[in-house]
């Protein structure tokens, strides 16, 4: 393993969220609550750690007001909570949330199925939700999804991606995502579209978030790091996706983007041997197997004996 840790990656852990909404089996409060407890100790910076949407639209995250205020916060770490309209920032602020991750899709095709709204009305309840913020601390990121391909329209034209950009921006929306919904980036895709987005948002600010859909995961990651991008969405043992997008499946693993991240020479700070412990608890809290592969095969320092 190289140690000279001469670049850096910040993972934000999404599985508390873009992991369990998607499951089908109800995961308890105390359990979730227990996730992101342990989560808080393994080093990340930031773990979205629920929603709060509509409860018939996603009934796993239903309950985000508890989750939230019955986690034990660690200093350092910014819980961020994903919010479609007013009425999610209403709760999330009641409950404590230190950022506001507000999603609209670059398709308006995925924004009707997943929003029940035209991009227009989703960039109208942001405007409303920045006007509500106003004076609180809490801060506000900017989610566009399907950025890179639409499970309903196929590829989004980059200028699209870059004006939705610039309308975050115009209503102050500081933190940018550019979201895979459905894992059909490719790296020099990725590459380019990262370059053009990083005139426009500091690498702090953007952050990429993969699906592993089509098995390109990692591969985008580098290709948007080697573009200068710095900040990525990752889940414990690879879960998640939309269940409002055809063929959704899971997030970038994060403790295998961890261990790319140990090989190559990239410090993360994230304790890997305490993410594969919990990833490998995934199977008995959910009821079935989990796609990250380090779980399974373990680490390149964890050796066999030699056959006698
Ligand atoms: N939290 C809780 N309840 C909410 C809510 C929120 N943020 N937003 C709306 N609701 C409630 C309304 O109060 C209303 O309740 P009622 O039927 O008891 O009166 C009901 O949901 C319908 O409200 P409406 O404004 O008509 O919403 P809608 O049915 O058009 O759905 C969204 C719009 C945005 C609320 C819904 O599509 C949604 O929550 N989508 C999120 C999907 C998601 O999380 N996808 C995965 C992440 S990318
Ligand atoms: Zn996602």
């Amino acid at each position: 393993m190289i140690s000279d840790y001469s670049q850096t990656l910040i993972v934000q852990e999404v599985s508390p969220r873009d992991g369990l909404q998607i499951e089908p089996t109800w995961v308890e409060t105390a359990d979730k609550i227990a996730l992101i407890n342990q989560l808080s100790l393994a080093g990340f910076s930031r773990i979205e750690a629920g929603s709060f949407v509509s409860p018939s639209a996603i009934p796993a995250l239903r309950d985000g007001e508890q989750v939230f205020t019955g986690i034990q916060r660690q200093a350092g770490v910014i819980y961020v909570a994903l919010i479609p309209n007013l009425k999610g920032a209403q709760r999330a602020l009641e409950a404590g949330v230190d950022e506001l991750n507000l999603v609209m899709s670059a398709s308006q095709t995925h924004n009707l199925a997943n929003m029940r709204m035209r991009c227009e009305a989703s960039l109208a309840a942001f405007g409303d939700i920045v006007a509500f913020t106003i004076g609180s601390d809490v801060q506000l990121n900017g989610s566009i999804a399907t950025t890179f391909g639409c499970p309903f329209e196929g590829r989004i034209d980059e200028d699209r991606v870059l004006q939705i950009v610039e309308a975050y921006q115009e209503l102050g929306i500081r933190g940018i995502t550019l979201a895979d919904t459905t894992g059909m980036a490719n790296p020099r895709q990725v590459e380019r579209l990262v370059r053009r987005v990083l005139q426009r948002v500091s690498p702090m600010d953007l952050t990429l978030h993969f699906h592993n859909t089509r098995g390109l995961g990692l591969c985008n990651v580098l290709a948007a790091y080697e573009a200068g991008a710095r900040r990525f969405d990752a889940a414990l043992g690879g879960l998640g996706g939309c269940p409002f997008a055809p063929g959704a499946s899971g997030n970038i693993c994060t403790e295998d983007l961890v261990n790319l991240c140990d090989e190559v020479g990239i410090y993360t700070g994230i304790d890997l041997p305490l993410l594969l412990k919990l990833s490998r608890g995934l199977p008995d809290l959910l009821g079935h197997e989990v796609p990250g592969q380090l779980a399974k095969a373990g680490r390149n320092c964890d050796l066999h004996p030699i056959p006698t």
